[in-house]
């Protein structure tokens, strides 16, 4: 790791706000955010009916020809998918399950954990997802995990699809957040959780600026680097 590259994780279960957190430290560090479930999601878009329990060497010849990036920086930072930047159609709770089934298998994990370690190599991060702190980047300076029981994560979810004027069922969508969830904890390679040196935030009590005033006041209080120390 060069001496000006800056690492920060967050990961944390479905809805619990990582990508804004993610967005908003980025800003405030003028660096990027790297978005993982955004490939992941994206894998499940391009295996679109492949069963993912389905012949192996198949599965590792189609994610071959799926080259990942990053676009922009701060709030604006994307990732990108041979070249293009991924739209909305991912972002369903369809294909979050979907993400979660391919996110099982060996073979995707290995593949994605390679193509985020090669962007973290080349550019500062705020990297998000659910083990970036403890497979992906298990150097990085910062590591944070976000959590919040699964009902007040249902709750904001459908605050902000009422926001958007979308249907929003609260019942489903507790239910659907439960199953990913379980889903996430409890598979075998990478499972969600916390790495050992992780600062674990309850998110539940607070709002993002109240989680966001904690994160940037660990890191400014940090002794290992100050915020002063990176560009
Ligand atoms: O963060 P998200 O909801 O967009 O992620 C979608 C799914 O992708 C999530 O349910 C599990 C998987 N995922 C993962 O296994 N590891 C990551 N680092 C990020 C996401």
């Amino acid at each position: 790791m060069k001496n000006s590259h800056m690492i920060i994780t967050i990961d944390g279960p479905a809805g619990v706000g990582k990508s804004t957190l993610a967005g908003r430290l980025a800003e405030s560090f003028k660096i990027a955010y790297l978005d993982t479930g955004a490939m992941y999601r994206a894998v499940g878009w391009m295996l679109g009916n492949e069963d993912p329990d389905s012949d192996q060497n198949k599965l590792g010849k189609i994610l071959e020809g799926l080259i990942f990036g990053l676009h922009g920086s701060g709030w604006n930072s994307r990732v990108t998918l041979n070249k293009n930047i991924l739209g909305d159609e991912i972002r369903t709770e369809e294909a979050g399950m979907r993400a979660s089934d391919f996110a099982r298998l060996k073979i995707v994990r290995e593949y994605l954990t390679k193509s985020q370690q090669n962007i973290g190599q080349e550019t500062s991060l705020v990297a998000e997802g659910r083990d970036m702190g403890s497979v992906v980047f298990i150097n990085a300076h910062y590591k944070f995990f976000l959590d919040a029981s699964a009902r007040v994560r249902a709750e904001r979810r459908q605050a902000q699809l009422l926001r958007m004027r979308k249907q929003a069922d609260y019942s489903l969508i507790l239910e659907q957040i439960i199953k990913r969830d379980e889903q996430d904890r409890n598979r075998a390679i990478a499972p969600l959780k916390p790495a050992p040196d992780a600062i674990v935030i309850d998110t539940g009590p607070m709002n993002p600026d109240q989680v966001f005033e904690q994160m940037t006041k660990h890191i400014e209080n940090s002794p290992i680097r100050s915020k002063s120390s990176y560009k």
